[in-house]
């Protein structure tokens, strides 16, 4: 309206900004948040947890079509027994506690990483809330659990080995997409955006093979201190940067 001072105009959060299709987070620091605060490890992780019920929150709210977080490594075995079953445990009481939820968002859960090594009884959970949200049509929440990118791509590897050496596959035929399609990830579209919090810039067998063209934001706060401000910040970064997939700038044509 006309004489309207423009500080009265609000935009909705998020206008403006460029929504990822599929983000990719690797959920760090939640043992160095605990220390900080004369605190254990563990509870660090319980903290986690709750950032990570956020995070679907903003996604959904947002429009991010595909979520894929890490939450526990291949490599994470080689901590203290103790720690490695808090968040074994962890993880069966979200998928308990959250999984109605997750139902009622529309949310499909799937778990990436190897079932090798897992209790049978925690391969069963697993395997039942994937069944129980494959229909749903929202957001896709891939947690990668017990998961090495090298190892799933050695994985892929074997398989299509396997199908050549039954005669289903010319090795002529092992493409980009071939590969891509043996890969816990088959079906979804590669990250566009890699986050890590709490400082590190590393990947840490994250999606090696995914992330080829991913933009990575690194942050300084630890996952349990991660918010919708914080998730709002790297969307702004994202915004800003230049994807070139190898071709040139818009500004340089
Ligand atoms: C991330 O937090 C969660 C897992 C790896 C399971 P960390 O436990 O790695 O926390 P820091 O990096 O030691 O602070
Ligand atoms: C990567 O974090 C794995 C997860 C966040 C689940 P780590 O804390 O295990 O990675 P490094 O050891 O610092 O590289
Ligand atoms: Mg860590």
């Amino acid at each position: 309206m006309a004489g309207e001072p423009a500080a009265s105009v609000k935009l909705e959060p998020g206008a403006g900004l460029k929504i990822p299709r599929h983000l990719g987070v690797i959920m760090d620091g939640n043992g160095r948040w605990a220390r900080q605060r004369g605190r254990r490890r563990t509870e660090g992780h319980v903290e986690g947890v709750k950032s990570l019920r956020g995070l679907v929150e903003y996604c959904i709210t947002y429009g991010v079509s595909y979520l894929t977080v890490f939450s526990f490594s291949s490599e994470n075995w080689s901590r203290p027994s103790e720690e490695v079953s808090f968040i074994f445990n962890l993880l069966r009481r979200f998928v308990a506690s959250d999984l109605q939820r997750l139902i009622r968002n529309n949310v499909r859960v799937r778990i990436i990483g190897t079932r090798e090594g897992l209790d049978p009884s925690l391969v069963k959970l697993i395997d039942d809330v994937e069944a129980k949200t494959q229909a749903n049509t929202g957001l896709t929440l891939a947690v990668a659990f017990n998961y090495g990118s090298k190892a799933e791509i050695a994985a892929a590897a074997r398989h299509l080995g396997r199908e050549v050496a039954a005669g289903r596959l010319n090795p002529d035929d092992i493409d980009e997409q071939r590969l891509g399609d043996a890969l816990y990830t088959a079906g979804m579209p590669d990250p566009d955006v890699i986050i890590r919090t709490s400082g590190e810039q590393r990947l840490s067998n994250f999606l090696l093979w995914q992330a080829a063209y991913s933009e990575f934001v690194f942050v300084n706060e630890h996952w349990p201190d991660f918010d919708e401000a914080s998730f709002l910040r790297v969307l702004d970064t994202y915004t800003r940067r230049d994807r070139r997939f190898g071709g040139v700038g818009e500004d340089q044509r």
